[in-house]
């Protein structure tokens, strides 16, 4: 049975397109998994917090070295990367904002790339804890311009930063599915496109299952 964990950080609600993707792929895709396990965090109904120093030093304390304050917020703190390690399929609705990600996606993935559960230091080295896990990722993203070619390429700080972050935990399996464009007729043509891909990853998955 697959796990699937559904992310959504656009601050907008019902003009979203990254949220109008996000939801039209988890239908298809519950329509086709019935019993798929399914988990959805909206990160801005959530009101996400930035880590704090409480919470920091509480990662890089030993767990027998924590105290009962400390244990009760490594469990809080826990919660998302707990969610991301039992993920078959994660599916992330991530609008570029400012050529990067949402300020509450970063918050995110500063409690994701979590010491101990996601990664960790061997001799010095880094440890991307998810490797071979067979984890794949769905991004859905969205922006005003289009980052396609040079010279515009080199401004999308947002695929290639949540290629790397995501490597570095071990998920290397990341496809994009992307609607580019600021004028309406432009969007509405591209999110037809986005959607004729949803039902080609959902066919693909369906033929190849995430989890066995
Ligand atoms: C705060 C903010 C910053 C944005 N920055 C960019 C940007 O750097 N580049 C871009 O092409 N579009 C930018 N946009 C446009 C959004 O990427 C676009 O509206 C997209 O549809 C947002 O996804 P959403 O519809 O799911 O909210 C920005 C929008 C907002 C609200």
């Amino acid at each position: 049975m697959p796990k699937v964990l559904c992310i959504d950080s656009s601050s907008r609600s019902a003009t979203s397109v990254t949220r109008q993707l996000t939801e039209a792929f988890m239908a298809r895709f519950k329509s086709s998994n019935p019993t798929a396990e399914i988990v959805h965090r909206d990160l801005i109904a959530d009101g996400i917090s930035f880590v704090t120093d409480a919470s920091i030093s509480t990662l890089y304390t030993p767990s027998e070295q924590r105290t009962p304050a400390m244990a009760a917020l490594y469990e809080q703190v826990s919660v998302y990367a707990d969610e991301l390690v039992a993920a078959d399929l994660i599916v992330l609705g991530a609008p570029m904002y400012n050529f990067t990600v949402p300020a509450a996606l970063k918050a995110y993935i500063d409690m994701i790339v979590f010491p101990g559960k996601t990664f960790a230091y061997d001799g010095g080295a880094p440890v991307a804890m998810l490797a071979g896990q067979n984890k794949k990722i769905i991004v859905f993203t969205a922006s005003g311009g289009n980052y396609d070619e040079l010279p515009y390429k080199a401004y999308d700080f947002l695929e290639p930063y949540l290629r790397a972050i995501f490597a570095f935990i071990g998920i290397t399996d990341i496809e994009f599915v992307k609607v580019q464009g600021h004028d309406q007729a432009a969007v509405q043509a591209e999110t037809e496109k986005a959607m004729a891909k949803i039902e080609n990853l959902v066919a693909q998955l369906v033929a190849q299952p995430v989890a066995v």
